[in-house]
């Protein structure tokens, strides 16, 4: 069985003092969280605290994440950072296109495949966010907008798409504490594992993240869903007790 992952987004959160309290509660209470179990914790932080998180994670068994990383390898891209700086600060995964990404700056489905690209390239391993709107969703699109946003990523990154990890958002569901049932959302990740499954002979490497309002309450029925292998969790991320409890139950 895959190791599951659960990834925190801290999104525009945290101070310099905030982030140590946050990294130093979840540090003391990962062990007990995971019992004999391991879980794979990563903390995806705002670029400007990623040399700061590097610090305090280091040793812990929690990894660093950027939210973002450039489409460009380098040059007058002002306000970008690109994959080589985040790797120069051992950052081991990138969120790319994420919903708010994709509708506050107009990502497209091709700029998040370059930016999952260069990642790889640099050794990083991208989270690749897809998902419907609320509209999308009533209009029985659900299926074919996750598709499209996948096969571009596949179409691009063909050889090594067995390396990433996909993250499953419904965006209607993101920070409005409105989950999708553990039915919906399976039914989501198993189209998205047969995509997968057509695209590369080691789909079953690939780790399908579910993301919108997980929460400590309920987080163990999700992850309990056979094509569910993770959470990548926004708000309960920033609370040491939900994050823990969320990772524990990853951990069952
Ligand atoms: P949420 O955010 O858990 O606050 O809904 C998830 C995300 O946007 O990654």
């Amino acid at each position: 069985m895959k190791q599951k992952l659960i990834a925190g987004n801290w999104k525009m959160n945290g101070s310099l003092i905030a982030n140590a309290a946050l990294v130093h509660g979840v540090q003391q209470g990962l062990a007990s969280a995971l019992g004999a179990k391991r879980v794979q914790v990563v903390v995806c932080v705002p670029a400007v605290y990623l040399s700061q998180v590097q610090q305090l994670v280091q040793g812990s068994g929690i990894d660093l994440g950027s939210q973002d990383v450039s489409a460009h390898e380098q040059g007058a891209f002002t306000g970008e950072v690109s994959a080589a700086m985040l790797k120069d600060f051992a950052v081991r995964y990138a969120i790319v296109g994420h919903s708010e990404r994709r509708q506050c700056h107009g990502e497209t489905d091709e700029q998040v495949a370059l930016k999952a690209q260069h990642a790889l390239s640099a050794g990083i391993t991208p989270i690749v966010c897809v998902g419907e709107t609320l509209a999308e969703r009533e209009a029985g699109k659900t299926e074919d907008v996750v598709k499209r946003q996948l096969a571009a990523v596949i179409h691009t990154n063909g050889h090594c798409i067995s390396e990433i990890v996909v993250a499953y958002e419904p965006v209607w569901a993101i920070g409005t504490g409105q989950t999708a049932s553990p039915t919906q959302a399976q039914a989501v990740h198993a189209v998205l594992r047969s995509q997968l499954k057509a695209a590369t002979e080691h789909s079953d490497r690939v780790r399908i993240l579910y993301g919108g309002s997980m929460n400590a309450a309920n987080a163990a029925e999700l992850l309990s869903q056979p094509d569910i292998d993770g959470g990548l969790i926004g708000g309960a991320a920033l609370k040491v007790a939900d994050f823990l409890t969320i990772i524990s139950a990853a951990a069952r």
